[in-house]
Order: structure tokens, then C-alpha cells, then sequence
């Protein structure tokens, strides 16, 4: 449902089904922006306007969709949802309606439950883009992209590298759109890393290689992708405590020299640090974190521009 009948991309909800064509159509977008040094406006969106729904907390995707938003010349609204008329009981359905009916050409929508900006696509006014900023446990799908992005400013061909994703695999909406991503684009390997508990079922279906041993794992790894611990999606009983998950996953500057020497290391944020990876780590010369945040703009200007402009639409039947 993301393409229009026409093969152009419409709605950005999951990179699942996506063509590779299409995902470095994105990526190329990005980088084009990303070479505007000026920094100037891009008329693009110029007349559209974007209308940020946030059901969950963020710092990261919220600010950089609207920065995106702000240099392609649309006009956002960032609706403040706690003081909303969610909060009065109104349905998720009477709410997409009530916007709907403002004349908004693009949701961008993060919210708590896996499928909500499906759901919100569904049911929204035919014209109107949706944008997914996170769903519950499913996907990520512009945090994603600019993962891709920041892999391929350092390491160029996908096909050669080995590329690890350590921690809280179960409950990462990140997770799952970076193995289809990456898997789209043809990386050599992909390898989840993490405890028995926070695997799901099954994802050697999704191309990937589970490793329970954090030594084992990050033995000549080109990239090293780590994620937070989402402590506030865990039922409890997963974890012994922090402190023994840090023992036996945290990302130290020793086991660091597990990987490859020039290998780069990643967080999609927000940090727990002491948790899965130690501050001189994260701070460390081989980290590439704050870059990703830098992508993120780029990466959602492409997105916003594409499914508006439909210029991915010859690609996309490819
Ligand atoms: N990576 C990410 O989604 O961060 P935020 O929750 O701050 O948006």
C-alpha cells in the first residue's frame, strides 16, 4: 500500500518489499541535500503542509522531520498530543478524521502500538502521505534509511561488509527496518546479537545470522550497530539486572578490538550509557552517532520530498 498505482512512493510505512533501486533512489536524494552546503531552502514542499503527530516521546525523529520540513518550505504543525483531545478519549480514527479535514497534505506519525501508521493510512483522506516516525515494536523505516546513509558515506559497497546489531532485538522497531534494509541492499552479513530473551522467534527467516556470545558476534565486524535496552517495553524477567547485561553485552573499548580496526560504530539513541555501551565508546573516534543524527535530516527531506513529488515512481516498478 506504500505505492500508488502508478509505482509512486506514497506512503513511507516499512522498508519490507521496498527495491533496492528505490532504497539508493533515497539515499541519493539525501545526499543531494546533504551537499547544499548553503544550507538554502528548497521550494519543494512549498504550499504542502506537514503535520507532525507524535504518540510517543522523541527528541531525535520528531526534531529532524521538522527541520526537514522547515528547508523544503512547508509549513508544520507539531501537535502537542498530551494536550490533545486524545486525552478527553477521543478515538485515533475521530482524530486522523478531525485533522484530515484541515487541508494537511502529509501525517508523520510515531505512536505506541505496532500498525498505527498503517491504520492511520487506511483511513485518512486519499490525498494526504503518511510518514511512519515509529510504531510500537515494527518499524523505523526513516531511522533506517539514515542508517544506510551513515554506512555508505564510510563504507561505500553494502556486498563486502559483515554488520552486527547487538541488544534489545525483541522489542526494536529499528531493529527489524535495518535487517530489511540492509538485507535489500545485499550486505554480505547480518548478524543480531544479543540473549535468548530479547531474540524473537524465527528472525533467522528475516537473512540473519543469531549469535547469543558478544565475543563471538563482534569478531570482524565492519559496522557495529548497538541498541538501547527499551526497558520501558519489557514485561520484567528478561534481564538478570543492567549490570550483568552490561558485563556480558556492553560495548567496551576491549571488546571493540574484536571488530575490525576500521570498523565504525552506531546508535540509533537515546543512550543508555553503562548500560549497553560505555561513554569512552560512545564518544569514541570510531563512533559515528551524532553523524546519524546529522543524516536524519537529509534522509527525511528525500522521503518528504519523494512521496510528495512521486519522483521515485519510475524506480519503484523496477
Ligand atoms: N532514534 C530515535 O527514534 O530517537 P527518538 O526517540 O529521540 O526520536
Amino acid at each position: 500500500m506504500q505505492l500508488a498505482t502508478d509505482g509512486q512512493l506514497k506512503h513511507f510505512l516499512t522498508i519490507e518489499g521496498l527495491s533496492p533501486l528505490l532504497l539508493e533512489e533515497i539515499l541519493d536524494r539525501a545526499e543531494q541535500f546533504l551537499s547544499n552546503k548553503s544550507q538554502n531552502k528548497s521550494p519543494v514542499l512549498r504550499g504542502k503542509t506537514v503535520m507532525n503527530l507524535f504518540f510517543e516521546n522523541s527528541t531525535r525523529t520528531r526534531t529532524t522531520f521538522e527541520l526537514a520540513a522547515q528547508r523544503l518550505s512547508a509549513d508544520i504543525v507539531t501537535l502537542d498530543i498530551r494536550n490533545s483531545s486524545t486525552s478527553k478519549g477521543e478515538s485515533l480514527l475521530d482524530t486522523i478524521r478531525n485533522l484530515g479535514a484541515m487541508n494537511c497534505d502529509m501525517f508523520v506519525v510515531r505512536h505506541q502500538h505496532s500498525g498505527a501508521a498503517h491504520f492511520i493510512a487506511r483511513h485518512c483522506p486519499a490525498h494526504i502521505s503518511v510518514l511512519n516516525a515509529g510504531d510500537g515494536h515494527h518499524a523505523h523505516p526513516t531511522q533506517a534509511m539514515l542508517d544506510m546513509l551513515t554506512i555508505r558515506q564510510h563504507k561505500e559497497d553494502f556486498q563486502p561488509l559483515k554488520v552486527g546489531i547487538i541488544g534489545d532485538i525483541l522489542h526494536s522497531r529499528v531493529a527489524r527496518s535495518q535487517i530489511h534494509a540492509l538485507t535489500t541492499l545485499c550486505t554480505g552479513e547480518v548478524r543480531v546479537i544479543a540473549p535468548r530473551t530479547l531474540i524473537p522467534a524465527g528472525i533467522e527467516k528475516m537473512g540473519v545470522n543469531v549469535f547469543h556470545n558478544m565475543e563471538e558476534g563482534l569478531d570482524d565486524l565492519d559496522v557495529v550497530i548497538m541498541l538501547r535496552l527499551q526497558k520501558e517495553r519489557m514485561q520484567g524477567g528478561l534481564l538478570p539486572s543492567e549490570r550483568e547485561y552490561f558485563s556480558l553485552y556492553g560495548l567496551t573499548e576491549a571488546r571493540m578490538k574484536l571488530a575490525k580496526q576500521d570498523a565504525i560504530v552506531m546508535h540509533p539513541g537515546p543512550v543508555n550509557r553503562g548500560v549497553e555501551i560505555d561513554s569512552r565508546v560512545a564518544d569514541g573516534k570510531q563512533s559515528v552517532i551524532l553523524q546519524q543524527v546529522n543524516n536524519g535530516i537529509a534522509i527525511r527531506m528525500a522521503v518528504m520530498a519523494m512521496t510528495m513529488s512521486g519522483q521515485a515512481g519510475e524506480l519503484a516498478r523496477q
